[in-house]
């Protein structure tokens, strides 16, 4: 896999910009969005879905990138948006959807946050019987629309902190207790019309995920049958996965699609359950691809290892520390040079375990190098932090040959938001 990288006289180039430029301009490390390739990565996985099978909505997990100007461009596009928590539903508010386009997924909520997510009136999946019985002590629930989580106990993933199906995982309720609770969620006073599942992230082949549709489908299968639920939609989730490695392929979404709609399909037939919408939830598929991360050798060191330490670490980007994940560095400022060395590309933070690459192939690097961090578009700049007292980076959006700065760079006063001394202390 080669990335669709656009090049121009030896230099990397974002929309119609050269990298260089942006990094110069706006100064390094630095976040760059490509607000086309976020269109085209929603276009292309809705239509894959939607050309075989209509009633789809596709609810962007916006938990991998909630930028608002992001969460604005995927608005526009018609998108849906997965939130888990009060702050996301808040932002996805923010950004321009209605209730009505919101499900709210939250896990260990609190009385304080249901109430909250049912006074904006977005739908609510509950992820444990706690939570729904929680959810009816609250006023005006009576004959509210819900939905729920199920465990249908298949694992995938890159990592195990992402595999969120099976024995081992925190969320939903047990496949077995499923039409119990839905029960359960009747004697209530609710009206259940959904079913929730979402077994993990990063997933490239179709397996895992048509095990999870079919088992998904055989338990709200049988919760139809035997309790009656009439299911307005069902919701398999998130995962699809992107090439991270060279080496990997990119899914492929012509077999995938025909593979999960004809599944769907034939169960919602089995079991006499009409039409209800398909529900997928992507975040790393719609964004993954279109941000990269700027950063700026400035330390070439060789000790023990040879190191080239750039200006930001793991608080700007923790997938590589926190997962071991693979991400693809490329020279902006050389991007034709053959690789001719195997380098520890480290950041600025004091932690072994700061390093984006270990023995990565690059060519000769020098202080001054711009290198571009691929793939940092999901569960990048959102799980970013301020550790080391490091201000969080900026992050622009370019449009061909427009550039937007979407979030200001931190400055040290951003290091003591909400802090004080207390008065006594300072005497
Ligand atoms: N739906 C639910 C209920 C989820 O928990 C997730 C992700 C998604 C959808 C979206 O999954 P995606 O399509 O992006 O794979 N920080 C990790 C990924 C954590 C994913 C958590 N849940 C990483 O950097 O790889």
């Amino acid at each position: 896999y080669d990335f669709n990288l656009k090049k121009e006289n030896n230099h990397l180039i974002i929309g119609n910009i050269d990298a260089n430029e942006l990094a110069e301009k706006y100064k390094t490390p630095l976040y760059v969005i490509d607000e086309e390739k976020v269109r085209n990565n929603y276009n292309k996985l809705y239509t894959a879905f939607n050309s075989k099978y209509e009633d789809l909505h596709m609810c962007y997990a916006a938990k991998a990138n909630t930028n608002l100007a992001v969460m604005k461009i995927l608005e526009d596009e018609g998108s849906y948006i997965d939130a888990v928590s009060p702050g996301e539903i808040y932002t996805a508010l923010l950004a321009g959807f209605t209730p009505e386009r919101i499900v709210f997924t939250g896990n260990n909520v609190t009385n304080e946050e249901l109430e909250y997510a049912h006074k904006t009136g977005v739908t609510i999946n509950l992820d444990s019987i706690s939570a729904l019985e929680r959810l009816s002590t609250i006023e005006g629930t009576k004959g509210k629309e819900i939905s729920i989580r199920v465990n249908p106990m298949v694992e995938a993933g890159h990592h195990e902190h992402c595999i969120t199906g099976g024995p081992k995982s925190k969320f939903g309720i047990k496949e077995e207790e499923a039409v119990e609770v839905y029960q359960k969620a009747i004697d209530l006073g609710f009206k259940p019309i959904g079913m929730h599942s979402h077994i993990g992230s990063e997933i490239l082949e179709s397996e895992p995920f048509m095990l999870a549709v079919e088992t998904m489908m055989d338990i709200a299968g049988k919760v139809h049958k035997e309790v009656g639920v009439d299911f307005k939609f069902l919701d398999f989730g998130g995962g699809f996965g992107i090439p991270y490695e060279p080496t990997e392929n990119e899914l492929d979404l012509e077999t995938f699609t025909t593979d999960i709609i004809k599944l769907f399909k034939s169960k919602l037939e089995e079991y006499d359950m009409g039409k209800p919408a398909m529900y997928i939830e992507p975040g790393r598929f719609l964004v993954g691809n279109a941000e990269v991360l700027l950063t700026r050798v400035n330390t070439i060191k060789e000790s023990y290892r040879k190191f080239a330490g750039v200006d930001c670490g793991f608080g700007t980007l923790l997938r590589p520390t926190m997962y071991g994940s693979y991400h693809h560095i490329v020279v902006a400022n050389k991007i034709n040079e053959e690789n001719v060395e195997e380098i520890d590309i480290a950041g600025n933070l004091c932690e072994s375990g700061d390093l984006f690459a270990r023995d990565r192939p690059m060519p000769k690097l020098e202080e001054g190098d711009l290198l571009a961090i691929l793939n940092a578009g999901a569960y990048a700049y959102s799980m970013a932090s301020q550790y080391n007292s490091r201000p969080r980076p900026a992050e622009v959006l370019v449009n061909k040959d427009e550039v937007d700065v979407i979030r200001r760079r931190e400055e040290f006063s951003d290091l003591f938001n909400g802090q004080k001394i207390p008065t006594r202390l300072l005497k």
